[in-house]
């Protein structure tokens, strides 16, 4: 009805979501077929992904994204990324962009590719009004080698527009503290920090996070409702939760929305917000995740005002920047 349309129009900050994810298939294909790469494998026959569980995801991930190659495919990323977002309400969101797909690592190479995305981002800015900001993640699956690699890219480029680091990657490979020296450099570099904790395992995953790699925020996090001293130790330390409620509903993380925790964890005091991931891959958007949570949660429209305060106060950027998009 019209309060639910109401609310999926509103003004949003998005926190989480991987830019390559961010892909519309469409936009991958086209650029397969200019490149002569055949990734008919990765697409269902209406033309969307096609994988079967969250590691077979990361591989299709993986494959769609090798067909962008050079700085200037990835400036179209950001443009049909941006169009997405802003065609959704988004006024502000960050992305997370892997120097491992931008240059394999090499600082030089990077700084290529960070130009080319942030020249596209400036102009989507002005024509569209939604403003991005970067955060480079490590792959948790790549290993902590690799993920020193991709701190000292970040650490090279941190400024007003790179300004976080992350892992996303396979939750099931190594600990959090195997990365402690690549989120140990950000932060000396003075980047903020995320890490994908609490998808896929426990509670002690997302304690591990937060003591092991001392994160702002978590990348998930949902997980932690198994055990409420860690719930109340996000409380209490006010550690931004950047929950995918669709992402998690996709990958059967939970069996429906109604039996995911935010709301739990929203009244417990844990400061949450709200994000798509990988949008095409997941069948989600930001529309359709905050209508879909008003109608499931009957969440009127000061719940989104919390959750969007929530996404601008642990937002990244610069307090000026935050000034804008308050
Ligand atoms: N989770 C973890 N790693 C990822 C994801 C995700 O949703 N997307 C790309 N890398
Ligand atoms: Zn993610």
């Amino acid at each position: 009805d019209e309060a639910l349309i109401a609310i999926s129009k509103r003004p949003k900050a998005e926190l989480h979501l991987h830019f390559e994810g961010a892909a519309p298939p469409s936009f991958i294909r086209g650029l397969a077929k200019e490149k002569n790469v055949d990734l008919s494998g990765i697409f269902r026959e209406d033309g969307s992904y096609d994988y079967r569980d969250f590691v077979h995801f990361l591989s299709v991930y993986e494959a769609a994204t090798s067909v962008l190659k050079t700085p200037e495919d990835f400036a179209r990323l950001c443009t049909a990324v941006l169009e997405q977002s802003a065609a959704n309400g988004v006024v502000y969101s960050e992305t997370f962009l892997s120097p491992d797909f931008c240059g394999g690592g090499d600082v030089g190479a990077w700084r290529e590719y960070l130009a080319a995305i942030r020249e596209a981002a400036d102009h989507a800015e002005r024509t569209m009004g939604v403003t991005l900001r970067g955060i480079v993640t490590c792959i948790r699956h790549f290993g902590p080698e690799q993920a020193k690699s991709a701190a000292l890219c970040a650490a090279e480029t941190a400024d007003d527009w790179l300004v976080g680091f992350g892992m996303a990657g396979d939750e099931n490979k190594g600990k959090q503290r195997d990365f402690a020296y690549s989120f140990d450099m950000a932060r000396e570099a003075g980047l903020k920090l995320t890490s994908h904790a609490g998808e896929w395992r426990g509670p002690q995953e997302v304690r591990e996070a937060v003591d092991d790699l001392r994160v702002d925020r978590i990348g998930h996090g949902v997980r932690s409702i198994g055990d409420l001293a860690v719930v109340d130790m996000l409380a209490e330390k006010q550690v931004t939760l950047e929950v995918c409620p669709g992402s998690n509903v996709f990958l059967g993380v939970y069996g429906s929305l109604a039996e995911h925790p935010i709301d739990q964890l929203r009244k417990r005091g844990v400061k949450v917000t709200v994000s798509t991931d990988d949008p095409p891959f997941f069948h989600t958007t930001m529309e359709k995740e905050y209508g879909d949570l008003a109608r499931c949660f009957n969440w009127d429209a000061s719940v989104f005002d919390d959750l969007t305060r929530n996404a601008i106060d642990a937002a990244f950027c610069d307090d000026q920047t935050r000034e804008t998009i308050a």
